[in-house]
């Protein structure tokens, strides 16, 4: 090859690497692999949780990038009108041990609540030291989705232990969050109308679940969540009831168990309801806890309906939010469920 062409090729791998990572649209959901944002970085919001204001998408969680400064936690906030690509909207926490807890605090599991009345964007995390005792919820507030987030306050949700936390808004836009209270279980609580305090008991659910998440969906409520078994993946499970006030049903798979939930733990279900359909995204953590900025996500969208919840093996797979279809895809080709 003469040195002309030789340079040629080179120089047109780098512009087609440079393009396939920056800018492009992406089409195609691929559970398990680097999440690429608007910057060719892999999306930082682990643990997250996602919603949807006026035809936006925002996806909050934990920002573990690599060479972060150590004496913060951060979240990260992202957007997107097709849940597909997402654009970096920064760092919207990046805060000092608000409460004395020492090194190594934690801070884990944001979730922010859009509240229409106050028009505060509220965020409520899991805060707690080193050993996990704390235990309490973080509230931080800001005026805009992407930030800032200013601290306001910690506390235990009505004077109950709380450890992974999950967020719930229901089709009438009532605010709950889930809550692991580890001496009882699961809890489903509802927030004061102006979301600075969890007000009122709907459900205590005696599992010991965490990553908790909940969806209504044709007329039934589905809890979802992990066993307690840290970083370690486990067979995550679900039950149904009727109202968020239960009865709730026995906990059953929601794959196949030797799998431990494909390797992954339950943050939240994300209900698309679009004009053909109803899809409801199964939205997991794979964790890497000795290399978390590698940690993945696993979406899938589930088979559910009539009191079953089942997560299909993870493939690639392409969504329309207009209509709710969803499809899976080979080699960037779209085929048949
Ligand atoms: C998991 C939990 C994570 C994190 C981890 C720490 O069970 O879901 O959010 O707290 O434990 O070991």
């Amino acid at each position: 090859m003469n040195t002309f062409l030789k340079y040629h090729l080179i120089a047109l791998s780098f512009i087609a690497l440079v393009t396939s990572a920056f800018g492009q649209e992406q089409k195609i959901i691929r559970p398990g692999e680097i999440w690429p944002d608007d910057q060719g970085k892999h999306v930082q919001a682990h643990g997250g949780g996602i919603i949807l204001i006026n035809k936006t998408y925002y996806w909050y969680g934990e920002e573990r990038s690599k060479g972060l400064d150590t004496a913060y936690r951060y979240v990260s906030c992202y957007s997107s009108t097709d849940l597909v690509n997402w654009k970096f909207r920064g760092d919207v926490v990046k805060m000092s041990d608000p409460e004395n807890l020492g090194s190594k605090w934690v801070l884990e599991r944001p979730k922010v609540f859009h509240n229409k009345k106050t028009g505060k964007y509220v965020m409520y995390f899991h805060l707690d030291n080193k050993s996990y005792k704390v235990a309490r919820v973080g509230i931080a507030v800001s005026d805009k989705p992407d930030g800032q987030f200013t601290y306001v306050k910690s506390f235990r949700p009505l004077g109950h232990e709380s450890r992974d936390i999950g967020q719930f808004i229901d089709d009438d836009g009532t605010a709950y969050l889930v809550f692991e209270d580890r001496p009882f279980g699961f809890r489903i609580a509802k927030l004061s109308e102006d979301y600075m305090n969890v007000e009122k008991e709907m459900s205590l659910i005696k599992a010991h679940m965490e990553g908790g998440a909940i969806v209504h969906y044709n007329g039934l409520y589905y809890s979802i969540g992990s066993a307690l078994t840290g970083w370690k993946a486990n067979p995550n499970k679900y039950a149904t009831a009727p109202s968020l006030e239960g009865p709730w049903t026995e906990f059953k798979d929601i794959a196949p168990p030797g799998t431990n939930t494909y390797g992954s733990q339950s943050t939240m279900l994300i209900k698309v309801a679009g004009t053909k359909s109803t899809t409801v995204i199964f939205m997991a953590d794979i964790w890497k806890p000795s290399t978390q900025w590698d940690s993945r996500y696993i979406w899938m969208p589930l088979e559910i309906g009539e009191g079953k919840l089942w997560v299909p093996e993870p493939k690639p797979w392409s969504l329309n939010v207009e209509t709710g279809e969803w499809k899976y895809v080979q080699g960037g080709n779209t085929i048949n469920k």
